[in-house]
């Protein structure tokens, strides 16, 4: 793997791997909703300001990144509040563009670029969330399950063209948030951090058989992994999720 895309690149998962792949000395192109200035990207970055929430076609974007890359990793996502009415369609509609449209247009179109001799991955992002919809998170979780259809679709078209479209699902993330949020709840309680995170994934999940959060490294290792599967990983989907789904699914 020569170059990457990262969507979601400004904060989290997509912050971290924009990092990690810079550090080892790829080409990487990383999107992000914020400005410029705030967007703290490693030297050699290349950094594309777009809202996903506002693109109603992908074509200057992908005019923008000007080639495919080998690999695409949208890690962008937008998390409705917990609150949610269901009664405004706009803003329903706005979290499927940004969480399951956008993605899939930009890696369909990104691939239609491609030389037939490239070979090219894009590795989407899946979410535990799609087994275990509530309130809070069922319209997050709707449009990933979205998504885990879709790529199948995009993996579909892209058969027998020298790419492999596959999914990485995923478990509670170790971000900044949580860990800050687990460490003060610890304090709080008396207890220590790794007690109280065994505690947080028992209650938020009882299928989850881990004792810690997915770390970020964890998550590149799994997409350079896929990645050097080549076209065999076409429709693939690799779990690093806890289990989250219990044992029959
Ligand atoms: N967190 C978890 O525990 C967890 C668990 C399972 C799966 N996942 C999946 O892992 C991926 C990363 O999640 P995360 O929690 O690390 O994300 P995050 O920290 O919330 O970061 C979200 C990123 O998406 C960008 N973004 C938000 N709205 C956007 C928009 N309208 N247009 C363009 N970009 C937009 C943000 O950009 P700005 O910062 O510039 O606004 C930011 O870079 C997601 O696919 C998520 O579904 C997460």
């Amino acid at each position: 793997m020569k170059s990457v895309l990262i969507t979601g690149a400004t904060n989290g998962l997509g912050a971290s791997l924009t990092a990690q792949f810079a550090q080892a000395g790829l080409d990487v192109v990383a999107i992000g909703r914020k400005p410029h200035e705030s967007a703290n990207m490693p030297d050699g970055v290349r950094y594309i300001r777009a809202d996903f929430a506002k693109v109603d076609n992908v074509t200057d974007l992908v005019e923008e990144i000007g080639h495919c890359p080998d690999c695409i990793v949208p890690a962008a996502v937008a998390y409705p509040n917990q609150d949610i009415l269901f009664t405004d369609v706009a803003e329903l509609e706005s979290y499927y563009r940004v969480n399951a449209l956008i993605p899939t247009a930009l890696c369909g179109a990104l691939l239609e670029r491609r030389a037939p001799e490239q070979f090219a991955a894009a590795i989407f992002i899946g979410s535990e969330s799609t087994f275990a919809a509530h309130r809070g998170s069922a319209l997050y979780a709707s449009t990933k399950a979205a998504l885990r259809v879709l790529y199948q679709g995009l993996a579909d078209a892209n058969r027998s063209k020298n790419a492999a479209i596959s999914m990485l699902m995923l478990g509670p993330l170790a971000n900044e948030k949580k860990l800050s949020e687990l460490s003060t709840l610890a304090k709080e309680k008396g207890v220590s951090d790794s007690d109280i995170t065994k505690l947080f994934l028992r209650k938020s999940n009882r299928n989850l058989v881990i004792d810690e959060l997915i770390d970020f490294e964890s998550c590149r290792t799994c997409i350079e992994h896929v990645f050097a599967l080549g076209p065999i990983a076409n429709g693939m989907m690799c779990r690093l999720d806890g289990g989250s789904s219990g044992s029959l699914i």
